[in-house]
């Protein structure tokens, strides 16, 4: 039996790296996503496959993670020791990936895999709902990285818009037809580190962060309003403030910001999305501006366009 699951990337509209000290982002799912199937295996061994790489560990492995070298692989692990503790069984997995959302770039790609392995590994047993998946997937995730906000998973489990908070997420109702063009600076990040340099900086800083907070707390208030009106205009300008906030406390580059003023010339707003410090910008787009957005940045970065997605986790196998 084949336990198949799919979950979308994301990208940030507003908040990223605030939200990690409280503040709300709004986050929305996008159509690029990474499915994972798993199967029983007959040896005692656990096997990750993956376009990134493969890893494979006895099952007696399992009860000591620190060992296992390869960093990214250690949430994977760490979901599989968990399921099978939960079902009180001891047998083999293989587990493979197969994913279109670019990894490494800020669109949420290692969230989406903790989502999809949890859903996946879990469904040789049973269906968990998808609370279920989220807390086990953020459990994962904070192996390697204790300060993940649980924003990513969240809106990769849900689908669509929504707003997050530590205290949960809220869905936004959503008519609007935007899409966004999104191009990759082909500069290498790690969110890990990236979260470290602001956590850094606004211990050096805590008076102005505090007022970056507020700034912050402003937006993400007025876009919600505009998000209802389904003000473009209105949400772009907005979109480009906040880029401003990321490029002072650092974590925008000299090659994001020729992106964003390239895209700036005929999106409604641009911006990092994600931990920044490399990675992508998002440009708020719809019919009107998407292809010559499209077409003006492919002269200068990869690029393609991205539209909601709003399925979220979805269990691909019979049930
Ligand atoms: C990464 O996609 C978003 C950050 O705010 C980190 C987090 O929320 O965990 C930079």
């Amino acid at each position: 039996m084949k336990s198949i699951a799919s979950v979308p990337g994301k990208v940030i509209l507003f908040g990223e790296h605030f939200v990690v000290y409280g503040i709300k982002a709004i986050l929305c799912a996008i159509d690029k996503r990474i499915t994972v199937t798993s199967q029983f295996l007959d040896e005692p061994k656990i096997r990750i496959k993956s376009e990134l790489g493969n890893a494979e560990i006895d099952l007696g492995v399992l009860s000591s993670l620190n060992s296992i070298s390869t960093r990214f692989m250690k949430p994977f692990f760490y979901i599989v020791k968990e399921t099978l503790k939960e079902f009180n069984v001891n047998k083999g997995i293989e587990i493979i990936l197969k994913s279109d959302i670019p990894a490494g770039i800020g669109l949420g790609s290692s969230s989406a895999a903790c989502v999809a392995v949890t859903a996946s590994v879990a469904g040789l047993f049973d269906r968990k709902s998808k609370e279920q998946v989220l807390k086990r997937s953020i459990e994962s995730e904070r192996i390697i990285f204790k300060d993940a906000s649980g924003a990513d998973s969240s809106v990769s489990t849900f689908g669509g818009l929504m707003s997050y908070d530590k205290n949960g997420f809220e869905k936004i109702d959503s008519k609007n037809n935007f899409s966004f063009i999104i191009a990759n600076s082909n500069q290498v990040h790690n969110t890990r580190e990236v979260v470290l340099k602001v956590s850094e900086f606004k211990n050096k800083n805590e008076k102005l962060f505090a007022e970056m907070c507020k700034q912050e707390e402003g937006l993400v208030r007025e876009a919600l309003l505009r998000l209802k009106e389904n003000d473009l205009n209105k949400l772009g300008s907005l979109i480009s403030e906040n880029q401003e906030l990321l490029e002072k406390i650092n974590v925008s580059t000299d090659r994001l910001d020729l992106l964003i003023k390239e895209a700036s010339k005929t999106s409604y707003g641009a911006k990092i999305t994600g931990a920044g410090g490399g990675g992508c910008i998002i440009c708020l787009v719809d019919e009107s501006n998407a292809m010559a957005t499209l077409e003006n940045l492919k002269k200068i970065s990869d690029c393609f366009i991205a539209k909601i997605d709003f399925g979220g986790l979805i269990y691909c196998n019979p049930s």
